[in-house]
């Protein structure tokens, strides 16, 4: 496998940063994850934008342009022969002394990990997963904006061991006010009376490229979608739920802690939502829209 490295596809082998990055030190950097189908990488230019406010929220300056990190995702593809493949790109403030002040670090380190995709258990899909409402809380828009992709993950972390521990597939976080918020590394929605829910964006969660994807998706189909503030109770008493992002798409969730979600099957709504999610993905495949 060949990464790119500052500007350079290496073998993974040389594909080393220093002890001294403050990513490694600090967590002081941002990332992304995308998903290419068929040689196409989905919903690109999102994901490239979400990169730069993820660096305008942590003042890092990124030193390639929008067209420049197009361009050298696609070199990873083409370098290591890939057209279905998960696409991770790292941007650490970069290597300087010890001490928080960026300003030690003269130029990001920019990393991008190209593989190729391995499909999830259609099993999943087909019965569904349980997750788990966790003790830790999501941070707070105050403290760190979940809206930051940053490399700093041990609020997700804390939250998935609790999750390992509940034999769950995902763990499902509250703010401090105890509203639900999202998962380690997804979106949450669910259904109640054909109608669509997911907490807003106010509860202090990512904005998904998936999760915006879906309420259009939805609200085309004529499905009412609903962002607001909920409870455990809320989504304890749906009638569907599912979760999402990016490699993933749409995974139902049939179990949350010892709660049961409907018939305790995949729902018809969220089976309907991703085939059209799908056909979402082989429109842009054609036309680069959706
Ligand atoms: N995670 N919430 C969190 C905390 C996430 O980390 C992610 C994505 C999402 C969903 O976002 P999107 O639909 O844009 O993928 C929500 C990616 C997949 C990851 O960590 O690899």
């Amino acid at each position: 496998m060949f990464v790119y490295l500052n500007g350079k596809l290496v073998p993974e082998e040389k594909a080393r940063v220093s002890v001294f990055d403050h990513g490694f030190l600090y967590g002081d950097g941002i990332y992304e994850t995308m998903r290419a189908y068929k040689g196409i990488v989905f919903m690109v230019d999102e994901h490239i934008k979400r990169l730069f406010r993820s660096g305008d929220l942590i003042k890092l300056k990124i030193n390639l342009s929008h067209e420049g990190i197009k361009k050298a995702i696609y070199n990873s593809l083409k370098k290591n022969n890939l057209k279905d493949a998960y696409i991770r790109l790292s941007i650490s403030r970069g290597q300087g002394e010890i001490g928080l002040d960026p300003e030690l670090c003269k130029k990001p380190t920019f990393v991008i990990i190209a593989k190729q995709f391995k499909e999830y258990p259609e099993e999943l899909y087909l019965r569904g997963v349980k997750i788990s409402i966790v003790k830790t809380r999501r941070n707070t828009p105050e403290a760190l904006n979940p809206k930051i992709k940053s490399l700093n993950f041990l609020n997700n972390i804390l939250a998935k061991i609790e999750a390992k521990e509940a034999g769950a597939y995902e763990a499902i976080m509250l703010n401090y006010k105890g509203y639900l918020t999202e998962g380690t590394i997804t979106n949450i929605f669910f259904i109640k009376d054909n109608s669509l829910f997911t907490p807003s964006i106010e509860a202090g969660i990512l904005d998904g490229i998936t999760r915006d994807l879906i309420i259009r998706v939805a609200e085309r189909k004529g499905i009412k979608v609903t962002e607001g503030l909920y409870t455990p109770e809320n989504i304890y008493d749906a009638d569907e739920t599912f979760i999402t992002n990016t490699t993933l798409e749409i995974l139902p969730v049939i179990k949350i802690d010892k709660n049961v979600i409907g018939k305790g099957i995949p729902g018809s709504v969220t089976k309907d939502l991703h085939r059209s999610y799908k056909e979402e993905v082989e429109r842009y495949l054609k036309t680069g829209k959706n």
